[in-house]
């Protein structure tokens, strides 16, 4: 697995293409299951939870066929529920199959899923909802076996907390029930939007609207073809780096709507962004100007970008606050950045950042992957060199990150 070595300060220049979204794609994947027809997909990243999930879909019996940033999955032959124990502790996205191997095969054999490791990640909300649509599901420490005989059945359900994960395998859930789902209190980040945008595509009937997502089953799906978008936070990890090295870049194809939030914060920290033909402009305003802010899901501040922004307040005029309210434990960041000279305290869920002139370099290790972009943002930034370890985790959400940084004239090398 790599780790980066890289030489800090240079400052970033250039124009970009932001790669696919991660969090778009991988649910997308899971929907494939849906149809027994084929479903192309353009602009997918190549990334490792990919990877990883073209690994399950191909060991349930479909067939994929990989281009570069293409895909074709034919799920005609689906002929297993069952997800291996290795499969689903390399991903929590490995969860995201429960909902459409039920509503595909009235079955579904999982194991508790892993991923980042950023306090404890229940899966309550999505086994809860898809009991009420009649699957019955054994949970062990272990194991998630789920069984519908007599078919999943459209249902009313509230959302005690706006999850993610469970909206999408609810979303996916309802599309193959009997009747009617009405589902309150989803989420509605962005790649929710594009899960449903795909479903639609299928031939799924969904209408958003209301405070509410009501799901017409159907009996079956067709096959379709759709483009990931853009991904938010690979697109904030590249204006922290342009805003940490006082560098200046052009996003050519930035999710601007998915980014009002960041974009606001950034704002008031002083960048100096800009649309212009090509894109989103940024670069550095006369200094980076302390703030205070807090996550929260969509339309809020993106608990994945909470990382970066650390980073960027490390080398604020000043004293800032964030505040983490949606994972209970994401602030292993703050020890790592500490190597590299920041001044953070972390009480909780608050992490109070007192900025320094300059970061310096040293040895670092990513311990999830937003974590270790950050790392590498604040490795970009700090004078002299820095190694980043822990690539493992990088390369789950970051498509060539080195060569993408080397364009923009960064001093970065990927070494094992
Ligand atoms: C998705 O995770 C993303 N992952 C995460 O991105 C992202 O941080 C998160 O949403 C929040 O935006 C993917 O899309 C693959 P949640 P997910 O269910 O679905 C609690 C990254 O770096 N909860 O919205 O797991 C949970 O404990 C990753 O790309 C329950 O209590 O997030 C957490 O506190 C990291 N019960 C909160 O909800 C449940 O059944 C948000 O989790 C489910 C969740």
């Amino acid at each position: 697995m790599p780790d980066y070595k890289i030489r800090g300060t240079a400052p970033l220049r250039g124009s970009v293409l932001v790669q696919g979204a991660k969090n778009s794609v991988l649910p997308m994947l899971a929907a494939c299951l849906l149809c027994s027809e084929k479903v192309q997909l353009s602009g997918v990243p190549q990334l490792s939870d990919v990877s990883n999930s073209l690994r399950i879909i191909e060991k349930l019996g479909c067939r994929v066929r990989r281009g570069v940033h293409t895909l074709e999955v034919d799920t005609q032959a689906v002929c297993y529920s069952t997800l291996t124990a290795e499969d689903c502790r390399k991903m929590r996205s490995s969860v995201l199959f429960l909902g459409p191997l039920l509503g595909r095969t009235g079955r579904a054999e999982l194991y508790c899923p892993g991923g980042c490791v950023l306090g404890p990640r229940p899966i309550d909300l999505h086994i809860e909802a898809l009991c009420k649509m009649g699957a019955e599901i054994e949970v062990t420490d272990e194991r998630i076996s789920a069984v519908c005989p007599d078919g999943l059945q459209g249902s009313e359900i509230t959302l005690r907390y706006p999850s993610v994960g469970a909206t999408e395998n609810i979303l996916m859930a309802a599309c193959l029930a009997k009747g009617r789902t009405v589902l309150y209190n989803s989420a509605v980040e962005p790649e929710i939007g594009e899960l449903i945008a795909l479903l639609r595509a299928m031939g799924a009937f969904i209408e958003v609207g209301g405070g509410r997502v009501c799901i017409e089953g159907s009996e079956r799906l067709h096959g379709c073809h759709r483009t990931v978008g853009a991904d938010r936070i690979v697109a904030f990890t590249l204006m922290a780096a342009a805003l940490v090295t006082d560098g200046e870049i052009t996003l050519c194809n930035c999710p601007v709507q998915a980014l009002q939030a960041p974009l606001r914060v950034l704002g008031d920290i002083g960048a100096d962004i800009s649309l212009c033909g090509e894109g989103l402009r940024i670069r550095r305003g006369t200094k980076i100007y302390p703030v205070n802010v807090s996550s929260a899901p969509y339309p809020g501040f993106p608990t994945d970008a909470g990382a970066l922004l650390l980073t960027i307040l490390s080398l604020a005029s000043g004293r800032s606050r964030y505040e983490e309210t949606v994972f209970s434990d994401r602030f292993a960041i703050a020890e790592q950045l500490r190597r590299l000279g920041a001044d953070i305290e972390v009480k909780n869920n608050c992490a109070v950042i007192n900025g320094v002139p300059q970061l310096c370099g040293g040895t670092v290790r990513a311990t999830d992957l937003r974590a270790g972009a950050a790392l590498i943002v604040a490795a970009l930034g700090a004078q002299g060199e820095s190694t980043v370890c822990g690539g493992e985790h990088i390369l789950r959400g970051y498509e060539d990150i080195v060569g993408v940084f080397r364009s923009l004239g960064a001093e970065i090398t990927e070494i094992n």
